[in-house]
């Protein structure tokens, strides 16, 4: 798969990211809303293996978000399968921040899950906190579902979203 927005270019992960994911998600501003300690190293190079692993066993993932200007790697937006279910989620450089690439590349990545995941229920979960996020989801017109405490934080809203209509 191959996405492209105005700004974007959005395809799967590759080996070759581990070290600028790395930097990316062990950014402390990055992770601020989001739970757990920073990650290591190697749990940052995990992630990618279980996205890539994901796409062959599940047909989804997480996957790279590009800038198309240089080709540089500014962040991640897919899925997840936890145990709740499908989770859809994104994080970014901060110097890529309140430009709308955020709602930009989540919009184009959730178009294509619809047709990649079908009708199943698709979460994402925010802090109530993290305002840039919950207007995200909220533009994208999920529902909210419930408040609910995850890994040590209470106050996180869940949300869902099913392929609409016009979609099928
Ligand atoms: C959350 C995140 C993805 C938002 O990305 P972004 O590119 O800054 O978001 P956008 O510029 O597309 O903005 C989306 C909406 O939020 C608003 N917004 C952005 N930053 C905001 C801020 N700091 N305070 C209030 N609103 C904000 C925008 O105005 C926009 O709403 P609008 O269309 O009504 O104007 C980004 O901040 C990020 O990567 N954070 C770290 C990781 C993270 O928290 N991920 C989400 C976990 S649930």
């Amino acid at each position: 798969m191959k996405l492209n927005s105005d700004r974007l270019i959005i395809v799967p992960f590759q080996q070759s990211d581990k070290m600028d994911w790395f930097r990316i998600d062990s950014n402390p501003l990055v992770r601020k809303f989001l739970p757990g300690k920073l990650p290591t190293r190697q749990q940052a190079y995990d992630y990618i293996d279980k996205s890539i692993k994901s796409y062959s066993s599940n047909g989804f993932g997480r996957y790279a978000v590009r800038s198309r200007q240089n080709g540089n790697l500014i962040g991640m937006c897919g899925f997840l399968m936890e145990d709740y279910g499908i989770d859809f989620g994104y994080r970014y450089l901060p110097k890529y921040w309140g430009k709308g690439i955020g709602f930009e590349a989540a919009r184009t990545v959730l178009d294509f899950g619809f047709t990649a995941i079908g009708d199943e229920n698709i979460f994402a979960l925010t802090l109530v906190s993290n305002v840039a996020s919950v207007r995200i989801i909220e533009k994208l017109d999920f529902s909210f579902v419930e408040k609910v405490s995850f890994e040590s934080h209470d106050n996180v809203l869940k949300y869902v979203i099913q392929r609409p209509s016009h979609s099928r």
